[in-house]
């Protein structure tokens, strides 16, 4: 049977999985390991946890897949470059990029010496990566397809219909107009710099008035074919002045926005400036124009293809605000979003299409649950507390090992409910950005104050963003307006009325919540948790946010250990291993 390893590397959120005898069994980003934020280099240590994971040798894998092809759109590059007449420089820093990308296959000498690499190379466009990983991962047998996110080969946008082991493109939005980079353009304008900072735009969005929109809508046309084009001269990141690298491994970007932008709309925010209303107001009037553009191509995708299915990908597959108005705004009535539906998820979207072309059966590749990284056992928690011994002592801590799940569940769910903030560490590392129950920090979503305790024990985050609520599956319907699965935190939903003094913590601002159901499937431990949780208190959810502090979430029990010691959490519980501080003050 066949072994393929999947990779993104030299985009955001290098990454890498594994399809061993034909099954996909492991996938990790690079950042979880190497513990560099979004990560954009050559994912050596997925790599090699990858290879582990399935017990293979680099020698044993048949096919290497990147969700890049560099050579795609080739000719368009080349005539677009000759046209504008780019300076000497951007042509530079654009053939660097190319040239890494390409020589990606040398990267396996470089990181593998004296390894005789048979395997066969396969370079798979990215926008047909992205859409891979949907649909392939989903349990569709067709729906219509679609791809968004910043730019990859020479495109921001795919989509088509899919059918059995095929997917089709029938359109893309190519180079230099992109939904991703209109977003990233405002987010930078309202001073949030760093890679991957639009989801602060999408939460401060709801404390804002649309008042913008019609201003904003100049900078981003859409028609009536679903293509969208942006106002170039609002923009940088087509000219010569724009600079992309990850020369350190992370991804940096300079501003996208120019100076018309900046005398269009006043002068941008910088990242030390308080946040005011007009700024709020911008996110929501940015936020508004990306959905218009956004439900108008997936209104388009329906009339052409006629499908209730919708597998969706890429970078903007992550505004989950958008994603939660799907059903309300087309006529789409199933969705499936990847767990990492950004440019890691494409590591995936690529070992799949090899996978299809090489006759593996595609049921052998659905991802119906996020748990696909690396997982440790009760030894390993043990070495590791005994490790950190010296550290609990000083700390004042009690160790205790609960065998029994159900007691192991109840006195946590105890703890919860008199307020105290846990780390939650099991099973195997989530695929993707979100912490879904096995690398999470839970609390009390009753308790108004809990996001102000999570923030001075923990998180130091913008008020603005708000913390997302976990809930039983079977539990949707009497909590949200939509009663649909969301196991990976994909979409936005309005907690009912009636509810929403309830859970506090886990209301936004507007009433919405960004909500991941839990199925006894897809996490039997935590929906054990959840369900202890609801017997004591009568709410089936709790708060959940990620295990980490200003870092990539913990992967290893020793980062666990060392985010709990350096904040001031009140339990940690690796495995069955529950370790709590004393009472603080
Ligand atoms: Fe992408």
């Amino acid at each position: 049977m066949i072994n393929i390893l999947g990779i993104n590397a030299y985009h955001a959120d290098a990454s890498a999985c594994i399809i061993k005898d034909g099954k996909l069994i492991f996938a990790v980003e690079e950042e979880r390991l190497n513990r560099v934020k979004h990560w954009a280099g050559f994912p050596v240590e997925s790599i090699n946890a990858c290879l582990d994971s399935a017990g293979l040798q680099l020698q044993d894998v048949d096919f290497i897949a990147f969700n890049s092809n560099p050579y795609t759109n080739l000719a368009k590059k080349i005539y677009y470059v000759l046209k504008r007449q780019r300076s000497l420089q951007f042509i530079k820093s654009r053939v660097k990029n190319t040239r890494t990308r390409l020589n990606a296959e040398s990267d396996f000498d470089k990181h593998f010496p004296g390894i005789d690499v048979k395997s066969k190379f396969k370079k798979i466009e990215h926008h047909q990566a992205h859409l891979a990983s949907a649909y392939y991962a989903s349990d569709f047998d067709q729906a219509c397809v679609l791809s968004i996110d910043g730019f990859g080969d020479f495109s921001s946008a795919a989509w088509g219909y899919a059918q059995a082991n095929e997917i089709n493109i029938g359109h893309y939005v190519n180079y230099p107009h992109s939904l991703g980079i209109f977003y990233q353009a405002i987010t930078q304008y309202l001073g949030f710099k760093h890679y991957g900072d639009e989801y602060k735009v999408m939460g401060m969005a709801a404390y804002g008035n649309p008042v913008y929109v019609e201003q904003l809508q100049h900078l981003c046309i859409y028609n009536r074919s679903g293509h969208y084009e942006l106002d170039l001269d609002y923009f940088l990141h087509h000219t010569n002045e724009s600079t992309y690298g990850f020369d350190s491994g992370q991804p940096v970007c300079s501003d996208f926005f120019s100076f018309k932008l900046v005398e269009y709309l006043g002068p941008a925010r910088n990242p030390t400036d308080p946040i005011e209303q007009h700024h709020k107001d911008l996110a929501c009037s940015a936020q508004v124009v990306y959905e218009r553009a956004f439900f108008n191509l997936c209104n388009r995708l329906y009339d052409q293809y006629q499908s209730d299915n919708l597998a969706l990908a890429g970078g903007c597959a992550m505004n989950s605000l958008a994603n939660g108005g799907i059903s309300k705004q087309t006529p789409f009535k199933q969705v499936y979003i990847q767990a990492a539906a950004g440019d890691a998820g494409g590591a995936v979207g690529a070992a799949f299409s090899v996978a299809i072309d090489q006759g593996v059966d595609r049921n052998s590749l659905t991802m119906p649950h996020a748990y696909w990284g690396p997982a440790f056992s009760d030894q390993d928690y043990q070495r590791c507390i005994e490790t950190y011994s010296k550290d609990f002592k000083q700390a004042d801590c009690d160790i205790r090992h609960i065998e029994n799940t159900d007691e192991l569940c109840l006195e946590v769910a105890s703890a919860i409910n008199s307020g105290l903030v846990i780390g939650w560490f099991q099973g195997a590392v989530e695929w993707g950005p979100r912490a879904l129950g096995n690398r999470s920090i839970l609390a009390d979503p009753r308790r108004e104050d809990m996001q102000d305790i999570l923030n001075l024990k923990i998180k130091r985050r913008e008020s603005f963003r708000p913390f997302a609520p976990s809930i039983l599956i079977d539990q949707v319907a009497d909590w949200f307006e939509q009663d649909t699965e969301v196991p990976f935190m994909g979409q936005v939903f309005m907690i009912k009325e009636n509810k929403r003094k309830l859970i506090p913590a886990v209301t936004h601002v507007d009433g919405s919540g960004r909500l991941q159901t839990v199925s006894q499937q897809s996490n039997d431990l935590y929906y054990k948790l959840i369900t202890k949780f609801f017997e004591l208190t009568s709410v089936p959810i709790l708060l959940n946010t990620s295990f980490n502090e200003n870092e990539p979430i913990v992967c290893r029990p020793q980062e666990a250990i060392e985010c709990f010691l350096r904040t001031k959490m009140d339990y940690l519980v690796l495995g069955n291993n529950i370790i709590s501080r004393a009472e603080q003050e």
